[in-house]
């Protein structure tokens, strides 16, 4: 499974372009890998508010899209080292480790984004787990919008394909696209909480607009 040694030495070999495929060199690779999903979820990026838990940053390259207030979420500390350089003197964009997602709070996200994260997430126990946290944390009206490696092709020890049993534990999910590049294709997913009773529908609600004021943004 790749743990965060996995992304260290990526990181030691490509440097800031190791979240990229294969073997990115440049920026100018990453921006055009990146501009794919880009037009993959052009109809929904405009839909998404914050706040939004962007998990499995990376070097943040999808900060600036994404609504405001912003927490970025990652295993490799040297990502977020890169995420900090960029994005640090914005107050309402934070980066932390990923071990703080089970002490965040409750329905506290209206948009959970993630891309190409879930797939490098070999295990299914730990998916699942994730996706547990998820639901936790996505408001009753909120968004799971997932890029994630799809089925139908070459599975790795390292990479294996994101399916809807891994998500419809948890969530609603639904498949609304498919990015293809370069002999590879990503499934678009949506997600969102499982219909809830007409008293869980009013707790959702009622915790989505306490998020608007979420503790977790502030600065100490
Ligand atoms: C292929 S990169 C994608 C980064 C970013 N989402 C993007 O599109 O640029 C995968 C990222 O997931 C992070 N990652 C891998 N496993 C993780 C986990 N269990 N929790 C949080 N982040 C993880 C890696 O550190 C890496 O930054």
């Amino acid at each position: 499974m790749p743990d965060v040694k996995f992304w260290q030495e990526r990181f030691e070999e490509l440097g800031k372009h190791s979240v990229g495929p294969g073997e990115t060199q440049t920026e100018a690779d990453l921006e055009d890998h990146r501009q794919f999903f880009v037009r993959g979820i052009a109809e929904w990026l405009p839909q998404l508010r914050g706040p939004v838990l962007d998990f499995g940053c990376g070097v943040g390259r999808w900060a600036k899209d994404l609504p405001r207030p912003y927490l970025g979420l990652d295993l490799t500390p040297e990502h977020l080292d890169v995420c900090r350089a960029k994005f640090g003197n914005q107050h309402d964009v934070r980066f932390e480790l990923s071990e703080t997602l089970t002490s965040l709070p409750d329905g506290s996200f209206n948009t959970i984004f993630t891309c190409t994260v879930l797939q490098h997430i070999v295990e299914l126990d730990e998916r699942r787990r994730i996706m547990k946290e998820f639901s936790r944390l996505l408001s009753g009206d909120g968004t799971l919008l997932s890029i994630e490696w799809a089925e139908g092709q070459r599975q790795f020890d390292w990479c294996r394909a994101v399916t809807n049993s891994d998500l419809r534990q948890w969530l609603k999910a639904e498949m609304v696209g498919q990015v293809r590049e370069n002999g590879r294709c990503h499934t678009i997913w949506i997600a969102r909480q499982k219909q809830l009773s007409f008293w869980g529908r009013f707790l959702g609600i009622y915790r989505s607009q306490r998020s608007a004021a979420a503790s977790f943004m502030r600065r100490d």
